[in-house]
């Protein structure tokens, strides 16, 4: 099958489109023929091992995953055998978490990050709403967000932004997001109930206090976060700024003096998120926002553009047109 590969870290150039043998789902897994892909923060970021502490995971030397992509849509080719909730020729969407390898024709996923393919979407958006919505829930349910509660989204415009307002609304919250110029109108039409626009105005300064405060970006400083949040409120700290040594001890003060309370960490999905999903979209209470689509050889080139930190939602790899 074909696949993007690379087998060291560095730019995006380090990865090739290669001929590799086709994966062999174990007994738990998934066979899936991908029709749709993405490239993900992730992606890049383990492409590029930034963090460079990060290798601790995805290998010291080389990465220990050769074929990128953590998210995907296609059709079952075949399931393993103790694997009851699929069936060959099913139209699904999910995603890979860090075994990544949904970057190619075929790829084995696990079936508690699968589900049936929301009816309502195409591959390619269903392809990109793993990585995102899982992401996103994630922090919100961490959170505990109640309804009529005051949620700022801080970074409202990417992967793990878009579905932040989505999902945020359908919790009841009262959203504000935050995003540059060029993403107004996209972050209010997913819902949000005001949209600050950071190149104009400064948020701590709209004399605002929230309930919820999450930061998809790590580009703030925390005390600008915490002169703006409810005492003793949840601050989501979603990028990767969250891991780092200061940042660990600043989350350490927060919660012993009481004035936050930080989330941090790796968020997991689950069957239950994408059952949800699939609801939600399927009611149209849940879109996914693609920016560009790229055709598998041209991974690189889509690299070089995710890599920015400025993609609207999703950057999708359309690998195989579906045959209808
Ligand atoms: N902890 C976890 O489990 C987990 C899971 C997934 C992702 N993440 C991390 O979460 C972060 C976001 O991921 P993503 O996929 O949503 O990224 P993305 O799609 O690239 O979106 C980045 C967002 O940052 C905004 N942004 C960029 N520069 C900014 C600046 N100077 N000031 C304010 N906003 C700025 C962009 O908006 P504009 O274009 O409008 O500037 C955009 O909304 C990444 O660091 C990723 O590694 C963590």
């Amino acid at each position: 099958m074909k696949a993007a590969v690379y087998t060291k870290y560095g730019p995006p150039d380090v990865l090739q489109i290669k001929e590799v043998a086709k994966p062999v789902p174990k007994d738990t897994e998934i066979l899936v023929r991908v029709h749709a892909t993405t490239v993900c923060t992730a992606d890049w970021r383990v492409r590029k091992a930034d963090p460079v502490v990060a290798r601790l995971i995805t290998g010291l030397w080389k990465p220990r995953n050769n074929i990128p992509g953590m998210e995907l849509a296609g059709t079952v080719e075949s399931v393993g055998k103790n694997v009851t909730r699929f069936a060959a020729g099913d139209e699904v969407f999910g995603g890979t978490l860090f075994k990544f390898g949904a970057n190619a024709e075929y790829s084995c996923v696990g079936e508690d990050t699968l589900d049936i393919k929301p009816r309502t979407m195409t591959f390619e958006e269903a392809g990109a709403v793993f990585f995102g919505a899982v992401t996103a829930r994630y922090f919100l349910k961490k959170a505990g967000i109640q309804p009529g509660q005051k949620v700022l989204i801080y970074g409202a415009s990417g992967s793990v932004g878009t579905f932040a307002v989505q999902l945020a609304k359908h919790l009841g919250a009262r959203v504000t997001g935050v995003c540059s110029t060029g993403n107004l109108e996209l972050v209010k039409s997913l819902g949000a109930d005001e949209v600050v626009d950071y190149t104009r105005e400064d948020f701590a300064k709209a004399g605002q206090i929230y309930d919820v405060i999450m930061d998809t970006t790590g580009k703030v400083a925390f005390a600008r976060f915490l002169k703006t949040l409810k005492r003793g409120g949840f601050l989501a700290l979603v990028g990767y700024s969250g891991f780092s040594a200061a940042s660990m001890l600043r989350q350490t003060w927060a919660s012993i003096t009481g004035a936050a309370k930080v989330i941090s960490g790796v968020a997991r999905g689950t069957s239950d998120d994408m059952r949800l999903f699939r609801e939600l979209i399927e009611a149209g209470r849940l879109k996914t926002v693609i920016d560009r689509c790229y055709p598998l050889d041209e991974i690189a080139e889509a690299h070089r553009y995710v890599e920015k930190g400025h993609k609207k939602g999703h950057v999708v790899i359309v690998v195989r047109q579906p045959s209808r």
